[in-house]
């Protein structure tokens, strides 16, 4: 059976908070946390775009973007574990990155563990590229954040070849380590939703 994607609303918080504990142990998201970014997704004026992915009625995984003032910032993105391998993260990233050009993003930045080689060989497969290091960034384990960014999010995907150099950009307040860019694309979300 495979997912569907669609906007995340209210009644997916139990679910979502559930595998936020699986994936997540030591900085879960609460259900509060969820609610506040839900709040300011789905109408005019809305700076977050949240997506869930349902197989059957399992939410089997879940994206959020924040886009402020032409600069989105992937929140979180999660997949089941036994549903990790399938393509389903790379979905998940492509509809954020959709929402993304729709919010008319000049670019993306994440955070991601330095230790979360998964999740960072699946932002490379995208363009995004490292430009800094947030010392401590995830607490208690004081484990520092890999900050990355891909320039022109309409022109990426996991198989985004062409990378352009780009400018010195660093995440504000991280050590810079880098920067890069990708292309072109559209930016209808999978979902069908208007960010
Ligand atoms: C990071 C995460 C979202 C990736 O999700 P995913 O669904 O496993 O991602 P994908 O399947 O798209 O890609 C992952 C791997 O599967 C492979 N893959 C993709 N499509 C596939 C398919 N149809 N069949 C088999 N393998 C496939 C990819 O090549 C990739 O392999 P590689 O990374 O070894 O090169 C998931 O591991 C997760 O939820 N991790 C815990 C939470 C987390 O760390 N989130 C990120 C926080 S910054």
């Amino acid at each position: 059976m495979t997912a569907r994607l669609r906007p995340m609303r209210w009644w997916d918080i139990p679910a979502i908070v559930h595998l936020e504990h699986e994936l997540f142990p030591q900085d879960a998201w609460s259900s509060g946390m969820l609610w506040s970014e839900l709040a300011q997704a789905g109408h005019p004026g809305a700076t977050r775009y949240y997506v869930v992915a349902e197989e059957g009625e399992r939410i089997v995984g879940y994206a959020g973007l924040m886009a402020v003032a032409g600069e989105g910032d992937v929140q979180t993105i999660g997949v089941a574990r036994d549903h990790w391998g399938t393509g389903l993260g790379a979905r998940l990233l492509t509809d954020l990155l959709r929402a993304a050009t729709a919010f008319e993003c000049g670019d993306v930045l994440l955070e991601v563990r330095v230790d979360n080689d998964r999740a960072q060989r699946l932002y490379e497969r995208f363009g995004f590229e490292p430009v800094g290091i947030r010392r401590g960034y995830y607490q208690p384990d004081n484990v520092d954040a890999l900050v990355m960014r891909l320039a022109d999010p309409g022109g990426s995907g996991p198989t985004a070849g062409a990378r352009k150099p780009a400018g010195g950009a660093t995440a504000p307040g991280a050590t810079a380590i880098g920067t890069g860019s990708t292309t072109e694309a559209n930016a209808t979300t999978e979902t069908g939703e208007t960010p």
